[in-house]
């Protein structure tokens, strides 16, 4: 039994998971999550790309990995079938994603005796052993932890020397540019002679103020789901509080790391006009008429920011962060 198996096993249980933390339902259907973001439904490309952009960076595979927040596995499968830690511990607060990414694992047959699966907190993943992982992964969960500097400087402490902890989020001057433009939208259709109904302007009102409430550091987020966009700069020097080095890639995701069948052309980095378009869309749940509306007016406004950087220097809209422990 390895000295982490050990302590989870020291751990109370509940509904067969090890409980690091208490357990906590997420805020939205777990299920409903998992359809919403179905488009590929082996889920293994971005777990794939994390293992494959970690190997082009020479990362230590030597130690486990631990991911926070794997809600229905989307990263998590891929790192998974990669078998190439000698541990992967899935958590999340909820029993109910642990269950769904659970039942991914063993629908595709991977090898479950180096899978573990724990309910944790990120503000409690100070209660990890030190000195452990290899990895630390996230994605799309870092803007869900209240203390972000915090949890950057336990996860440091739970990395072992030369491990890294690496996560995917999103940032904040391209959700407040596409907070800026949506604005606009109201005016525009009203000025074409198409003007959006009552409830579609109440969703475009709800999008602009959601790029405002992650935006705000000054208001109590405790009690909300999501609550940051991020800066790089700040993250950065959060990382360097925590004795890590940052690497950061904008604009891609874990997925465009996978290996690609040749001849079959590589995706990213994301580019403002088609992210913000696909963001209202899937994320927004912005039906067919707004989505119209989107395709009418929005483009042409867009246009400018896509135009005035070319594609190489585009706003941050997300990223992936990679923050390394020193080896020694
Ligand atoms: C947007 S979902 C992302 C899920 C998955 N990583 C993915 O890429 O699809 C956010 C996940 O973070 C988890 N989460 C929310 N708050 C958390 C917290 N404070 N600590 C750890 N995980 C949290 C949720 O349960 C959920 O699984």
């Amino acid at each position: 039994m390895t000295a982490l198996d050990a302590w989870l096993a020291s751990l109370p249980a509940s509904e067969g998971y090890s409980c690091i933390s208490a357990a906590r339902r997420y805020a939205f259907d777990e299920a409903g999550y998992d359809a919403q973001y179905a488009s590929d439904p082996a889920n293994l490309t971005p777990g794939r790309g994390v293992v494959a952009l970690l190997k082009d960076t020479s990362a230590d595979f030597s130690a486990p990995a631990i991911e926070i927040g794997c809600g229905t596995g989307l990263a998590s499968l891929g790192v998974v079938e990669s078998a190439a830690y000698p541990l992967v511990l899935l958590t999340d607060p909820s029993t109910a994603f642990l269950g769904i990414t659970r039942s991914k694992v063993r629908g595709h047959g991977f090898d479950e005796s180096r899978v573990r699966y724990a309910v944790l907190m990120a503000e409690e993943i100070d209660r990890l052993p030190p000195d452990t992982f290899s990895l630390v992964l996230l994605r799309s969960t870092l803007h869900h932890v209240l203390d972000v500097a915090a949890f950057i400087s336990a996860a440091g402490r739970a990395l072992k020397p030369g491990g890294a902890l690496v996560f995917q989020e999103p940032c904040q001057e391209g959700y407040i540019l596409m907070g800026a433009l949506t604005q606009f939208l109201p005016a525009l259709a009203r000025a074409a002679g198409r003007p959006l109904g009552p409830e579609q302007v109440k969703r475009v009102e709800g999008f602009a103020n959601a790029m405002k409430y992650y935006s705000r550091r000054d208001i109590d987020k405790t009690k909300a789901e999501d609550k940051w966009l991020f800066r790089v700069d700040e993250l950065a020097a959060r990382a360097a509080a925590a004795g890590l080095s940052m690497d950061f890639r904008p604009n891609m995701a874990f997925e465009y790391y996978a290996p690609y069948p040749p001849g079959q052309p590589r995706p990213g980095p994301d580019t403002f006009t088609p992210f913000f378009r696909n963001y209202a869309k899937y994320c927004m749940s912005w039906g067919e008429g707004l989505m119209r509306a989107f395709d009418d007016h929005m483009p042409a406004y867009c246009a400018y920011i896509d135009g005035i950087t070319g594609p190489g220097a585009q706003p941050y809209l997300h990223g992936v962060f990679i923050c390394r422990k020193p080896a020694h």
